[in-house]
């Protein structure tokens, strides 16, 4: 028989993970805690993918002189909380490049996203719980990078995007954009090899800036973040794989990014956390600007205006495509459910003909 002292501290000993795991729930019910474990998957996933780049970046670079290599592709990252409604789009987005392009799905778990579509079979990646304003959807993201910077060398560029987001442009057009348009280049070495820019949006001096920043609490992000370097843009955007690697890899700015939000109206991670991460450690390697089109007239609540059913025509792609630069904006959001059919009507004639 156990004494009850012993069955008392034994039981108290049992309790003490438990309030560990349950105390920052309770503390911000509104926060969904990055678990310890959670965060030691993570971190286990993106050291396998960097060690697995620099490998096969060297065996590019060897095998380049032999044998031809494979054409370079686009990954697509879907980060999604809810079914993939625009899926019978994207397939025909898709069709006929199948050497050219990999999928990659981060479904919430709770989401409950079955295969919409032939081409989205077998491409989930192990996902976890995100929720808005909170530091999951960054850690989702680097995921989604993580799992196809180590799929495949031949990823070189990887476009992430939400279940709102559409194509503007077809396949090819797309395609040719990024990898074709010598201004998007950032140099070519004399061995034939090419490095590659980001198209990501980077904006300082921006209203509201200074509430975001100290979302966390004042002088929290100090000394790695000060408030010189905070940045903020779009959070889906296309990485070339040189900073796709940055972001896997980083650990300082995470460390502070990672905190929970005290104000929660001012927090907005995942818009800040890789603007800023780039613009301090690689300006030069980015465009600044994002090629996928949204309309931030009239937002509320920290949403953009999300296009409907009878806002859908010809004329609204056109305009949607066009930016104030040189480029053509080729992806936009964000659109409600109801445009996948009107949208799907003009997809042959108008939104996949360029
Ligand atoms: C942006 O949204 C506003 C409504 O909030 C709308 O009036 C305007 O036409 C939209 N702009 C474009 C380019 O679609
Ligand atoms: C282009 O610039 C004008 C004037 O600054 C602005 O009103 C408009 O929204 C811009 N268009 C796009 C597509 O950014």
């Amino acid at each position: 028989m156990f004494s009850t002292p012993f069955v008392l501290s034994f039981a108290l000993l049992l309790s003490l993970p438990l309030l560990f795991l349950l105390a920052p729930r309770i503390l911000s019910p509104r926060h969904v805690p990055i678990s310890l474990p959670d965060e030691l998957d993570d971190l286990a996933l993106f050291h396998r993918a960097s060690l697995a780049s620099s490998h096969s970046s060297a065996a590019v670079t060897v095998s380049h002189l032999g044998t031809t290599n494979p054409s370079p592709k686009i990954a697509f990252l879907f980060l999604t909380n809810s079914e993939l409604v625009f899926a019978p789009l994207w397939e025909r987005f898709f069709k006929g490049n199948e050497h050219l392009y990999n999928i990659y799905i981060h479904a919430d778990p709770s989401a409950l996203v079955m295969s919409p579509a032939s081409i989205f079979d077998g491409r989930f990646i192990s996902a976890k719980k995100t929720q808005r304003a909170s530091p999951t959807l960054i850690s989702a993201a680097r995921r989604l990078l993580a799992t196809a910077l180590l799929d495949d060398p031949s990823n070189t560029f990887f476009a992430l995007f939400s279940q709102h987001c559409v194509p503007l442009h077809s396949f090819r057009f797309v395609y040719h954009s990024l990898f074709a348009s010598s201004s998007f280049k950032l140099f070519s070495s004399r061995f034939g090899r090419v490095t590659y820019r980001s198209f990501i949006e980077i904006l300082d001096k921006e209203p509201g800036l200074w509430e975001r920043y100290t979302a966390r609490g004042k002088d929290v992000m100090m000394p790695e973040i000060p408030f010189e370097e905070f940045r903020v843009g779009s959070q889906f955007f296309i990485l070339a794989r040189r900073q796709a690697l940055l972001v896997i890899k980083d650990r300082k700015l995470w460390r502070k990014f990672r905190l929970p939000c005290l104000k929660t109206e001012s927090c907005y991670p995942e818009e800040h956390y890789f603007p800023t991460l780039l613009s301090m450690e690689d300006p030069k390697g980015c465009t600044h600007y994002t090629l996928t089109r949204v309309n931030w007239t009239g937002s509320i609540n920290g949403h953009p205006h999300t296009y409907r059913r009878a806002e859908v025509s010809p004329e609204l792609v056109y305009r949607l495509r066009l930016s104030n630069s040189t480029y053509s904006y080729l992806f936009a959001r964000k659109f409600s459910p109801d445009c996948l059919q009107p949208l799907l009507e003009i997809a042959d004639t108008v939104i996949f003909r360029d």
